[in-house]
């Protein structure tokens, strides 16, 4: 069962501040924010697509199962190509490790030309050895914020999350996502 939950930004966002600074207090020095448009830096690709092979393994998929994806800088530059193509925009926020300069978390925001109103969140991930320092709500504030300030067009932020991924969701209620609706998913295991 996946939850859909959607935010709309014109309403008022009290509680981002308080949060954010609760995050970046346990998140400490440790960590230094990124952020581009588009094309990931040479310097930060492979260690983004580690990452991103993670999505399909770590991810909550309730009683669904799927092939784990390997993903490499080719294939992360074929998505962003498509992307463009398409006329896409994709913002993407992410922390490093600074100590061991590891990339330790990501989220991406999609943008369509044909709905100005409407922001898309794609994946979020922190990495398994990085969890629990508010990382996740650090990127995703940071995406929240870039969309407000750089695309004021924007009225509503959607997201969809397995029902029983808790960790996220908990992320996306304090940031003021509500639930709008649940989709049910079934899987045919197909016998040889
Ligand atoms: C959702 C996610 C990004 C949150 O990571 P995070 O920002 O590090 O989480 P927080 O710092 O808010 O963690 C809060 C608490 O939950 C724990 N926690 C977070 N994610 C956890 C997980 N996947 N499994 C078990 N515990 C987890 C933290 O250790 C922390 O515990 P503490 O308060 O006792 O220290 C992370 O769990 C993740 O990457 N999950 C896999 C990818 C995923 O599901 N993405 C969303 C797809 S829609």
């Amino acid at each position: 069962m996946e939850r859909f939950s959607a935010r709309d930004l014109r309403e008022h966002d009290a509680a981002w501040d308080p949060l954010e600074g609760e995050a970046l207090a346990t998140a400490g020095a440790e960590y230094e924010l990124l952020a581009w448009t588009g094309s990931c830096p040479e310097e930060t690709a492979g260690q983004l697509a580690v990452l991103m092979s993670r999505m399909s393994i770590d991810t909550p998929t309730g009683e669904l199962s799927y092939d784990p994806e390997q993903w490499d800088v080719a294939r992360l530059r074929n998505v962003e190509d498509t992307r463009q193509r398409a006329g896409l925009t994709a913002l993407v926020a992410a922390a490093r490790h600074r100590g061991s300069g590891e990339l330790a978390a990501y989220s991406v925001l999609q943008l369509t030309p044909s709905n100005p109103w409407l922001a898309d969140q794609d994946d979020t991930l922190v990495a398994a050895g990085h969890r629990g320092h508010r990382l996740g709500m650090l990127v995703k504030l940071r995406n929240l914020r870039r969309i407000r300030a750089e695309f004021p067009a924007v009225e509503r932020v959607f997201t969809y999350d397995a029902a029983e991924n808790d960790h996220m969701l908990a992320i996306n209620v304090a940031l003021g996502f509500r639930p709008a609706g649940y989709d049910g998913e079934w899987q045919r295991a197909l016998t040889a």
